[in-house]
């Protein structure tokens, strides 16, 4: 163990990196049952020539059948059927109702046939398995698309296959129900009103239609019956500004000065356009070409040439980049071949090579996602989309999933930075999701070949909508959390973070994650907020974020200086965080923090009931002196206590100013004389100090900025914090070991059963050093 080490978990081997692998050249992904062959694209062979169109040439390796089978299935008939039986009788989880605890309820009974290791499962049945795509061209081109439609990202020969396999999966056949049942509650809703909200445009607007369009579409498509094809033309129309109500500025419907709004509009049409092709008329056709091209597609010809006006373009490795080039390729593909105008070929000539020198790159090293948690999903759902309507339409990805070799740990990103009741959602949480969700993980666990992405997503309550049924493969099997390690630590510079746990299928379990990083480079969307955790217990989040600000107010996205007025504001400064105020004042955006840690490397095993093993435990220690001016010394570690039932927070540190200790909770808080007692609910939580030093104050604050903070800039105001209470310590100038121990009152533990670890500094924790 060292500073700034790998991940300690690292028996599994996980992360291959691409060019490590040997690959045979051949033109596009095909996939039929035990032979699955990923596609890999050349980024080196992207050409552009003026606005023509750039050529990149796939490669492909073939997939031996033991890459896609760790439990060595044979793939003869009675192995298809037997699996069928296994899901079947197994069924989907039930998802959790209330709207901020969405998550699965695992059962807590386990069948060992089922719950193994994540795997595909080799197959060439039809009940089981999805047929080969015979288009596979000898020499991809971003130009050349398939013949049959749709193109976009669900096939025609997938639309004949999807019957049968909804009739033997239940993950299908769930989600199939669950988009019809959405479908029926759009259809006798208005069509979207247009509403320019200022903080994101008609971004809201842009992506209710597209998530309205791929249901409509979908129904369509299932039934067809044109009561769907109807009410779809009745919402494009509508967007297109043709309906009975106005819809934007008559030279700018979309809203191009926000080009979000502009590329999911682009990309709402192309559903719209390809999936429903059969249905249109010419006329119809032309109509919603010309919509797409004059709304959409040349405002995205002049966002690559104007770089002032197209700044996401340039260099932008977060969910802009994505998001842009997705809706922009999706459009363009959508209408290629029947586009008299050339716009659509231009784009794509723009569009590819752009996503793959930045979208894509907005993973880290270590899969985090340089923006935020909740900022993944915008970007994977926007990566996802592109790469997949690239392969369908065109036959290759160009190069967009082996670009960045990293993508295979985003997945992972995701689901360590969901806790058991929510993310650990750092920094600025976004607009409203629509038709964004986490089915990224869907696709990249299926393209990637790593099945525990899909495992983990399909359980969730965004799995069910159309792009999930042609991404999803059926023959996927086991489960995501055998042999899944509880901890896991990323540490790229720019977000080193951790999370450890008690158990992967546990609501109640126990979820801490912890962050320090850099406090720039993140597209402004963090906060400053090395130190900042989050812990959930009893189903219960005790320390939390409070999340964006208002995207409006003055200065908010102006830059991620010192001197930036983003960092004014209450939520986005450092008192607004659970981490250690020094002088009241903000943390040093030029921090850079290091960071050490270690794991026993406990794994859940195939019982969702989790049966901790004695001495089990992770640690997490930064040092953090760099984000403070008037510190000396400053770490700050975290670790599991007692078999992960009890977690110890320990802050080092020789500061010439004043210091607070801060934590946000939605808890009722009562300082009693070993801490605080907090309550949500008939929840309890006891935060115990240990070995207090002296000279230290307890008390609790209201979430509002500072008597000495800096002036709001004119007529700005902070958002209020309803129901949360900042727990505080304070202390004077000093040096100080500051203990704090979070106890969750688990039914069935007396206070005995809980331990005082004892005083270890932190330069000497080891795996055993508590025990
Ligand atoms: C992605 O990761 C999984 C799990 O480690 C591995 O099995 C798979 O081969 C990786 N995929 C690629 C394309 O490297
Ligand atoms: C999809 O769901 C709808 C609504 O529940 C149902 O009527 C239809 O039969 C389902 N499709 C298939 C192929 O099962
Ligand atoms: C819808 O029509 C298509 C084309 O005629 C046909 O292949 C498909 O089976 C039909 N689907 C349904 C559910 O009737
Ligand atoms: C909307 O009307 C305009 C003006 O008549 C026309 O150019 C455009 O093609 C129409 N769009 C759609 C989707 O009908
Ligand atoms: C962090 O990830 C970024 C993006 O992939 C990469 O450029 C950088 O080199 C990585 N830093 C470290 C310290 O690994
Ligand atoms: C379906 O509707 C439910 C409830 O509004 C929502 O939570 C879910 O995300 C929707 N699914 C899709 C695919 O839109
Ligand atoms: C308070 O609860 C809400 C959900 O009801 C959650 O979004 C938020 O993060 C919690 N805040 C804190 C500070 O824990
Ligand atoms: C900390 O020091 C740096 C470098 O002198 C300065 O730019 C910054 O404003 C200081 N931060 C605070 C909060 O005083």
């Amino acid at each position: 163990m060292s500073f700034d080490s790998g991940r300690p978990i690292n028996s599994h081997a996980r992360y291959e990196s691409v060019a490590d692998k040997e690959y045979q050249a051949a033109p596009v992904a095909q996939r039929k049952g035990s032979k699955k062959w990923l596609v890999l694209g050349a980024i080196a062979a992207i050409i552009i020539v003026g606005a023509a169109v750039g050529l990149g040439v796939g490669l492909t390796r073939n997939k031996s059948s033991s890459d896609k089978s760790s439990s060595g299935s044979s793939g003869s008939p009675g192995d298809a059927s037997s699996a069928i039986n296994a899901k079947s009788s197994v069924g989907r989880f039930a998802t959790g109702t209330d709207p901020f605890y969405l998550y699965p309820d695992y059962p807590s009974t386990t069948n060992t046939a089922v719950y193994t290791s994540p795997t595909f499962v080799n197959s060439d049945d039809a009940n089981l398995a999805w047929p080969s795509d015979s288009f596979q061209p000898a020499n991809p081109q971003p130009t050349n698309v398939r013949t049959d439609r749709p193109r976009i990202i669900a096939p025609s020969y997938k639309w004949q296959a999807l019957p049968n396999l909804i009739a033997h999966d239940p993950y299908l056949k769930g989600w199939n129900d669950s988009i019809f049942q959405n479908a029926t509650e759009y259809f006798s809703l208005p069509p979207v009103v247009y509403h320019m909200d200022g903080s994101s445009g008609i971004l809201d607007n842009s992506r209710e239609i597209k998530m309205r369009i791929k249901a409509f579409s979908y129904c369509y498509r299932m039934t067809n019956d044109t009561k769907w094809s109807d009410r779809a033309w009745t919402e494009l129309q509508n967007a297109a500004g043709n309906g009975t109500t106005p819809f934007g500025p008559d030279t700018d419907k979309w809203n191009s000065g926000h080009f979000l709004d502009t590329a999911e509009m682009t990309a709402a049409f192309a559903y719209g356009y390809d999936w429903l092709h059969d249905v249109w008329t010419d006329d119809q056709l032309a109509s919603l070409r010309s919509t797409m091209i004059t709304f959409g597609l040349s405002f995205g010809v002049q966002a690559y040439t104007n770089m002032n006006f197209g700044w996401w373009s340039n260099d932008i490795q977060g969910n802009w980049n994505c998001v842009c080039n997705s809706g922009l390729t999706m459009g363009a593909l959508a209408i290629i071949g029947e586009d008299t105008t050339g716009t659509a070929e231009q784009i794509l000539g723009l569009s590819i090579p752009n996503a793959q020198t930045n979208c894509v790159f907005a993973v880290s090293s270590d899969g985090t996602w340089s923006e935020t948690a909740n900022y993944w999903y915008f970007g994977m759902t926007g990566l996802a989309e592109m790469a997949s309507t690239l392969q369908t339409a065109t036959g290759s990805d160009f190069g967009m999933l082996a670009a960045n070799p990293n993508l295979n740990k985003t997945g992972e990103y995701h689901m360590y930075v969901t806790g058991q009741t929510s993310l650990f959602d750092y920094g600025d949480h976004g607009p409203n999701k629509f038709s964004t969700t986490a089915n990224s993980m869907i696709y990249l666990g299926d393209q990637l070949n790593n099945p525990a992405f899909v495992l983990f997503q399909r359980d969730m309550h965004d799995a069910p909508e159309p792009n999930s049924m042609f991404w999803y493969d059926p023959t996927v099997s086991g489960a995501f959390w055998d042999g899944n390690p509880l901890d896991m630590f990323f540490d790229n510079s720019t977000d080193q973070w951790a999370a450890m746990r008690s158990s992967w299928t546990d609501r109640d379990a126990l979820y801490v994650a912890i962050k320090a990083g850099m406090l720039q480079g993140h597209q402004t969307h963090n906060d400053l907020d090395a130190g900042d955790f989050v812990l959930d217990a009893l189903d219960t989040r005790w320390a939390g974020e409070l999340g964006s600000g208002d995207y409006l107010s003055t200065g908010y996205f102006s830059s991620d200086a010192q001197d930036s007025q983003r960092w004014l504001y209450y939520r986005k400064r450092t008192e607004g965080q659970n981490t250690i105020l020094v002088n009241g004042q903000n943390q040093n955006v030029n921090a850079q923090p290091t960071v050490k840690h270690d794991s026993s490397g406990t794994a859940q095993g195939s019982s969702t009931v989790e049966t901790i093993p004695s001495g089990s435990t992770a640690f997490w220690i930064a040092d953090l002196v760099s984000a403070y001016n008037d510190t000396s010394s400053f770490s700050r570690g975290m670790r599991l206590i007692n078999d992960r039932k009890q977690v110890l927070l320990q802050d080092e540190i020789t500061s010439t100013q004043a210091l607070q200790w801060r934590m946000h909770t939605n808890a009722t808080v009562t300082v009693n004389s070993n801490g605080f007692s907090l309550a949500i609910g008939d929840k309890n939580l006891e935060m115990q100090i240990l070995n207090a030093p002296s000279g230290i104050q307890l008390g609790t604050a209201q979430p509002v900025r500072l008597s000495t903070d800096p002036a709001l800039p004119a007529g700005q105001t902070d958002q209020p914090n309803p129901g949360v209470t900042v727990v505080t310590i304070d202390m004077p100038a000093g040096t100080y070991n500051l203990q704090v121990l979070f106890n969750p009152q688990w039914p069935g533990m007396s206070s005995s059963d809980f331990q005082t670890p004892p005083s270890v500094a932190l330069a000497d924790w080891t795996l055993t050093s508590h025990n």
